[in-house]
């Protein structure tokens, strides 16, 4: 388990993530790795602690991946689904926070598709002095932290199974595709692998990675491509993304046909990439769209089941970091 103090109360973005954090999350997911591999998969690490799952969006992986890590530290945990919640009698997101906060919530993970959503619950929990810790679980096209964090324990765990830790990326190659512009998946995982030191290509349509994009998530290592051959050249890891229907408001693409015969991730696209080249997609997945199906389901080049095991590790690590810091 790492040995670092944990000081950071709320996860919201990755922008400020210290080397340190970084390290810690991977060293205490390899350790729960471990724990979730034994035949008794629970700790008692945090027993008595209450775990508020506040997703105002869907979510298959992010929602019981959470869930299934409070279960395994023995918090107990409340789940909270909108459509069946006050909120459909005028209740506000905030009242709905404090009434978890006064059943004695210690940790709440939110997802909500307005960015900042996250935040303004942190801060509301902070003004009353509350001492709740706030875990970003995907605000609008903001960040996705939790996401981030077990891509890139996937890939250092990937390179070094008994010692994942940043630097196995330093000088890597990551190509990510798609629709940049709706991603807060894309914006936590730059943050995440330049601060690796991994070289990260970005390749979309203009109309999914505009120019002013490298102003909002300006870092360095970062390149942006409106072809993809250039960003799969070499690349070590592909990282292709959904096109986000749900949050496109004008026609961003011609047609999901045209944008597969342009930035489709396919079998034969992967010629130009690093012979070992692995392919990773954070779900959920527009088969046939942005990857072809086969491509998915090849065990020997898809890292999407991993990413999703990762998740339960990853996220017990967070839950833990944040709430042993309570004691
Ligand atoms: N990757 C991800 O956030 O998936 P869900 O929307 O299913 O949680």
């Amino acid at each position: 388990m790492a040995t670092m103090t944990w000081t950071r109360r709320h996860i919201l973005s990755l922008e400020d993530f210290t080397t340190t954090e970084y390290e810690a999350v991977l060293q205490t997911a390899a350790s729960f790795r471990e724990v979730i591999s034994r035949r008794t998969k629970k700790v008692p690490a945090l027993q008595g602690q209450v775990v508020a799952n506040m997703f105002f969006e869907p979510s298959t992986r992010t929602r019981s991946s959470f869930e299934l890590a409070a279960k395994r530290l023995s918090a107990d945990i409340l789940n909270f689904s909108p459509g069946t919640s006050s909120l459909t009698k005028g209740e506000t997101i905030l009242d709905t926070a404090k009434t978890y906060l006064a059943m004695g919530a210690n940790i709440m993970t939110i997802r909500h598709r307005q960015a900042g959503v996250p935040q303004a619950i942190a801060d509301e929990m902070d003004r009353l002095k509350s001492g709740v810790s706030i875990l970003n679980a995907g605000d609008g096209v903001h960040q996705h932290p939790s996401q981030a964090l077990l891509d890139l324990f996937t890939l250092t765990n990937l390179l070094d199974k008994d010692n994942p830790r940043l630097e196995l990326l330093s000088g890597k190659k990551m190509a990510i595709v798609g629709d940049i512009l709706h991603s807060r998946v894309a914006r936590s995982n730059i943050y995440s692998l330049t601060a690796a030191g991994a070289q990260v290509h970005l390749a979309a349509p203009p109309t999914l990675l505009p120019r002013l994009f490298l102003d909002l998530v300006s870092r360095d290592n970062l390149y942006l491509h409106w072809e993809l051959q250039p960003a799969l050249e070499n690349a070590d890891f592909v990282m292709t993304l959904r096109l986000q229907k749900e949050r496109m408001s004008n026609n961003f693409i011609p047609s999901l046909r045209e944008y597969h015969l342009h930035y489709g991730i396919t079998r034969d696209r992967l010629k130009v990439c690093h012979p070992n080249v692995k392919v990773l997609h954070p779900g959920p997945v527009n088969r046939g769209v942005e990857i072809t199906s086969d491509l998915m389901d090849d065990p020997n080049l898809s890292l999407i089941g991993d990413q999703v095991t990762s998740g339960v590790a990853v996220r017990m690590a967070l839950l833990y970091l944040i709430g042993s810091s309570k004691d």
